[in-house]
């Protein structure tokens, strides 16, 4: 999306992510170390005991056994192993024992074959894909934290630059948190093998200024807009089966297999990020889902081309 940098984990903007980087820092340099003896002495063996001319042919004198030898592979291998242990668990700790604050975000996220959704429960806010958090700063913090459930299988909740990976695993409940810096865009996608869609399951994430935030939380959780020229395709909308699976707030229409659809149009993309949020778009996934996203869930609604124009019509007014 448009301003999303590189989802990378060496790029933090948020409290556990800086510490996460920290950690794969000592890894890695850890682990060069390890491959630069191991490489750099091999490339000499090779080298010094390379054949020569006048080489007898016969192998050098062989040696078996030292108990230094193997004392030393044996004990250095262990401590590495302890160092890399202990610094992980003091960080896991140190990211998990952290508790919510009186002023911190709720959010809850539900892993589905092949989208987010993503509930506010304090706030009366359900959407989809898009998740949007306030900034926080060291003056006045604002935390946001995430339960992750699932309702199918296990899918895997990860924004690279914000936190580690998450498990969302059906029948449990699992949580995260985020304190993002610097507001802006961010993307992250599902990390574990989901089904076909799997990588069609991307996540973006838009860290908002307080104020900014504050105008956002408003506009979402107005009832759906209600646009008399629009009639035509809410009828269409309510009298077919839309209804059964999405909400809109304010109609009939209270399903929740699929995204709510209330703000639909606050939204820049379809599909858990597959296709841009046009009216073109729309139009071709209300048609046929698997036109944009194969293997997708939801059915091609069998609309003649006049209905399904006026419900295009009326799904663009949902902003
Ligand atoms: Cu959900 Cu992979």
């Amino acid at each position: 999306m448009t301003g999303a940098s590189t989802p990378s984990m060496f790029a933090p903007v948020s409290t556990p992510a800086f510490a996460i980087r920290e950690v794969s820092f000592l890894v890695l340099a850890i682990a060069t170390f390890i491959f630069v003896v191991v490489a750099g002495l091999t490339v000499y063996a090779i080298i010094r005991y390379r054949r020569r001319p006048g080489d007898d042919g016969r192998e050098p004198p062989q040696m078996y056994g030292s108990a230094q030898i193997e004392l030393a592979w044996t004990v250095v291998p262990f401590l590495i192993v302890i160092i890399l242990f202990l610094t992980t668990a003091r960080y896991i700790f140190a990211i998990e024992g952290r508790a919510p604050t009186a002023q911190a975000l709720e959010v809850t996220i539900v892993g589905n074959q092949w989208w987010w959704e993503i509930r506010y429960p304090k706030l009366g806010i359900v959407t989809a894909n898009e998740l949007h958090v306030p900034v926080s700063d060291p003056a006045n913090p604002i935390q946001t934290f995430i339960t992750l459930q699932s309702a199918d299988v296990i899918h895997s909740f990860w924004l690279p630059q914000l936190h580690g990976k998450t498990d969302l695993v059906p029948g449990k409940t699992n949580r995260t948190w985020i304190e993002p810096l610097v507001p802006g865009t961010f993307l992250g996608q599902c990390a574990e093998y989901c089904g076909l869609q799997h990588a069609g399951m991307l996540l973006i994430v838009t860290v908002h200024p307080r104020d900014e935030f504050a105008q956002w939380v408003a506009a979402q959780q107005a009832q759906a807009a209600d646009a008399p020229a629009a009639r035509a395709g809410r009828e269409v909308f309510v009298s077919v089966a839309c209804i059964n699976c999405h909400t809109v707030r304010g109609t009939p229409a209270n399903g929740v297999f699929g995204p709510d659809l209330t703000h639909l149009m606050s939204r820049a993309t379809i599909g858990a990020g597959v296709a841009r949020n046009t009216p073109e778009n729309l139009r071709a996934w209300v048609k046929d889902p698997t036109s944009l996203k194969p293997g997708a869930l939801m059915p091609a609604m069998k609309l003649s081309d006049d209905k399904l124009d006026q419900l295009v019509a009326y799904l663009v007014t949902l902003r």
